[in-house]
């Protein structure tokens, strides 16, 4: 599956950066954005997770999310996760970038993770941006803000927002740094994410793509590894044991 080049430059690598997207979820029951899942009461769910949504229809806007939220509290991480959980141990320099908002690597338990896209178990208000503490009533219909009276969101980046400045330069960094680039589960076309794989690519890093299918991305890998994240990266592990 994955070839012996690429395995004994890996082997010898410190620096990995793995980015993230919706399809290494899949397996755990997380819908992706894009195709047949991407609609919600046959609403297009890119609609629905907009400042226009959540200030032309809040009740709309929370209904969907706390579907979400519902949703998520129920999928468990799955083997594709884990197999990036051991990858973390394996090098000194490992950098996991995801565009997920499901907290699923870091129940895997990946110490380090640079959410893109934020999480969604988090509530910040729209107007003034306090965070809610734990212990916060947030359940009603539309949240309100106990600060400032606002509309609180859930702690995820819209779609037409701009990215957590902090977590977009450390990933640009990640990418710019490492020797082996993995593209795990992502269409590849959301930007500035998309740009990641290039970056490192531009620097000389090995460029690897896993996906059900190929992706824009998939002509400029190195290496394309048609399958499904919780099946190929358990057996990249197992492949990297017997080195
Ligand atoms: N293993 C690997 N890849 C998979 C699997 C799987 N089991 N299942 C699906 N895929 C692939 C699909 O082929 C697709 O290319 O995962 C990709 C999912 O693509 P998107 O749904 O577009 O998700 P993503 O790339 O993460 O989207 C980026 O855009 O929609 C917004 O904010 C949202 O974070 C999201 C961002």
């Amino acid at each position: 599956m994955f070839s012996e080049k690429f395995l004994k430059r890996l082997i010898k690598t410190n620096g990995v950066t793995v980015l993230t997207g919706a399809g290494i979820s899949a397996e755990s029951g997380v819908p992706t954005f894009r195709g047949k899942d991407g609609l919600w009461k046959n609403r297009d769910v890119m609609q629905m997770a907009t400042q226009q949504t959540l200030k032309s229809d809040p009740e709309l806007f929370w209904e969907f999310y706390n579907w979400r939220r519902e949703l998520l509290k129920t999928v468990k991480p799955n083997l594709g996760h884990y197999a990036l959980v051991d990858l973390e141990k394996q090098f000194y320099d490992f950098n996991l970038i995801t565009q997920n908002v499901d907290n699923l690597h870091f129940i895997a338990g990946n110490t380090k993770v640079l959410e893109l896209h934020g999480n969604i178990s988090k509530t910040i208000c729209n107007e003034c941006g306090h965070e809610a503490e734990e212990n916060e009533d947030v359940s009603g219909a539309v949240p309100v803000c106990s600060q400032c009276g606002g509309v609180m969101r859930p702690g995820v980046v819209l779609f037409g927002e701009s990215l957590p400045q902090k977590a977009l330069s450390d990933a640009q960094e990640a990418a710019a740094t490492c020797e082996v680039f993995f593209s795990i589960g992502t269409s590849a076309v959301v930007e500035p994410a998309a740009s990641l794989p290039y970056i490192a690519k531009g620097n000389g890093a090995y460029l690897i793509e896993i996906n059900t299918e190929r992706t824009p991305l998939s002509e400029h890998a190195d290496e394309v590894i048609i399958g499904k994240a919780g099946e190929t990266l358990p057996y990249l592990i197992m492949a990297l044991d017997r080195y």
